[in-house]
């Protein structure tokens, strides 16, 4: 907009004090920019408009930071005023392919004969694993709501009521431990289908997810997606949630070192424990620097360190080269494919810290080393994972799903003599090394679910008192059905190429669960509390 003093000087001074910010209309005339003055950067770079009419219709203060895509502004200082935040370019952008990817996936399931139906937000906890957010009830004193951490019953429930195929996008509450992929409230894209098997789940998702791709995109996935059972994805890539776009994979070695004489390697395998291995391919260059950091990276995680062999054109380089013999080097660099310019790391240990610890440097290494390409979209299924897992911190059996999932037909034998090795029912979908989804088939008859939380330690009272109404309706006819979830703002994320998924969501909190905006979560009126029969007692943490 340009305002000619020549012409109209008073209106030329008015437009001199205007700011940053300000809401303004304006008459006037377009016309092509005038030579010298036109910039090929912006949309509108070609023209311009001569203002002969200009009015404020509202100031803005000095805004707290630019209103720019790339800004140094704090997080913090964003969250606080993320209605500015909100106005930068990257994140209207962010939150219109939301809007549009939840348009798809409703188009979508739609065609597919799923009918969206709405689960109450006030009900009663529904175990994910999480703490509950509780809600208390001013008519009912003395008992509380909790919210919903998703809505697995009551989708369980309306299989039961014959809605065939379900979906919800629904917001769940965690009160959970943050990070950057996960907030206290997030949404799901939810489903349930009744008369169904995994494979029927897997198609549905495939498509959906391949409309969303190509509605926002212009990405045509390839499906089916791979699969990959669990204890592959452990074996091969540490984690349950590998990023399989590029190679690095673990390789046990235990039987490989068995006989050698680093002590380290033998007193691990001694311990039940194993000793696994990654080719870090070209890398015999790393400094003695950057060994040791990951060394120190490594014990910090808790693994006992990180044993490395160069291997150069004129062999094995290492502090610990001595210990193995010529066959036992040989077998080795046979196995992980190990060649000159290849630097081998070694993990030795328990089984669960050396895949942890190698699972995370492999990630580390394929960042630093440029190995993981930015547009590229690799979804794999985890399938087969184990039904239950042992907490030795309250000596329970804990479902590593939920409690509803169904074990594997063939597996039900096995759970009085051998919990930790009964299969699952039950899949996530991984997509670049993030879980964006997770479902299974679910137990449809009362007898094996009672069973079930006897092997949660959920005594039949107990299992009773919090489920009786979900017990029952099993009763009445309950057809075999199974679902997923998936978590939107994680998809969301991805398909933008954000690092968080607080730049998918309108008003997040931060990883203290806080909401710099309104300052929620706030003290209340004693009055309030009173109304609540609520009485506070904090102890505030060191008798401070
Ligand atoms: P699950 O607990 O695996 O399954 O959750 C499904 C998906 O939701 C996303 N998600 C989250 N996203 C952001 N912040 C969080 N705090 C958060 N927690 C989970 C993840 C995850 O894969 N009822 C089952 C589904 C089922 O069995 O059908 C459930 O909720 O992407
Ligand atoms: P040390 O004998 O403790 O001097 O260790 C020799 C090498 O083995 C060092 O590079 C250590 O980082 C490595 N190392 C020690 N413990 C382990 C372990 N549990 N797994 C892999 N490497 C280890």
């Amino acid at each position: 907009m340009v305002f000619n003093p020549e012409v109209d000087r008073e209106l030329h001074q008015k437009a001199h004090r205007l700011r940053n910010e300000y809401v303004l209309a304006v008459r006037g005339k377009v016309r092509r920019r005038p030579e010298g003055t036109v910039n090929p950067d912006l949309k509108t770079g070609e023209v311009e408009v001569v203002g002969d009419e200009l009015r404020v219709l509202n100031e803005s203060r000095t805004p707290p930071f630019l209103v720019e895509d790339v800004i140094s502004a704090d997080e913090s200082v964003r969250l606080r005023y993320r209605f500015m935040d909100l106005r930068r370019p990257g994140l209207q952008k962010n939150l219109v392919l939301r809007h549009k990817v939840s348009g798809l996936v409703r188009q979508y399931l739609d065609q597919q004969g799923f009918v969206e139906i709405e689960t109450p937000v006030l009900t009663r906890s529904t175990p994910e694993g999480a703490r509950d957010f509780l809600v208390p009830s001013r008519v009912n004193p003395g008992r509380f709501y909790a919210l919903p951490q998703s809505p697995q019953l009551f989708k369980q429930l309306l299989m039961i009521s014959g809605f065939d195929r379900y979906f919800q996008i629904v917001h769940c509450f965690r009160d959970e431990d943050l990070r950057a992929d996960r907030q206290p409230e997030f949404t799901q894209v939810d489903m349930e289908l009744s008369f169904c098997d995994q494979d029927d789940i897997f198609r549905i998702v495939e498509g959906m997810t391949a409309a969303v791709f190509r509605g926002t995109l212009g990405i045509e996935l390839t499906t089916p997606f791979p699969r990959l059972t669990y204890q592959e994805a452990i074996s091969r890539y540490g984690v349950d949630k590998p990023d399989v776009r590029f190679g690095f994979e673990l390789r046990r070695v235990s039987d490989l070192v068995r006989e050698c004489k680093f002590k380290v390697f033998a007193e691990a395998l001694e311990r039940e424990g194993v000793v696994k291995a990654i080719n870090a391919k070209g890398c015999a260059s790393f400094s003695r620097k950057e060994l040791d950091e990951m060394t120190d990276w490594v014990v910090s995680q808790g693994g006992g360190g990180l044993a490395w062999v160069k291997i150069t054109p004129e062999g094995w380089q290492s502090p610990i080269a001595k210990f193995f013999s010529d066959t036992e080097r040989s077998d080795l660099s046979e196995r992980i494919g190990a060649d000159a310019g290849d630097l081998i790391l070694f993990g030795a240990g328990s089984g669960k810290i050396v895949n942890e610890t190698l699972g995370e440097l492999r990630i580390q290494l394929g960042k630093k080393l440029k190995l993981i390409e930015d547009n590229k979209y690799d979804f794999v299924w985890i399938t087969d994972f184990p039904l239950l897992e042992y907490d030795p911190d309250t000596r329970r059996w804990v479902a590593v799903h939920h409690p509803f999932t169904a074990p594997r037909d063939e597996d039900i034998p096995q759970l009085d003599q051998e919990p930790g090795k009964v299969r699952a029912q039950a899949y996530d979908l991984v997509l670049n090394g993030n879980e964006i989804g997770g479902g299974s088939i679910r137990i449809h008859q009362r007898e094996l679910q009672m069973k079930m939380f006897e092997k949660l330690g959920i005594s039949p009272e107990e299992g009773e008192k919090k489920f009786s109404f979900f017990l029952e309706a099993l009763e009445y006819g309950a057809p075999p059905h199974g679902g997923i979830a998936l978590g939107l703002d994680r998809l969301i994320m991805i398909l933008c190429g954000a690092d968080s998924i607080r730049d998918t969501i309108a008003f997040p909190k931060t990883q203290k669960a806080f909401c710099p905006l309104t300052e929620a979560p706030s003290e209340v009126d004693g009055d309030q509390l009173r109304e609540l029969f609520i009485k506070l007692d904090l102890k505030k943490p060191n008798g401070k």
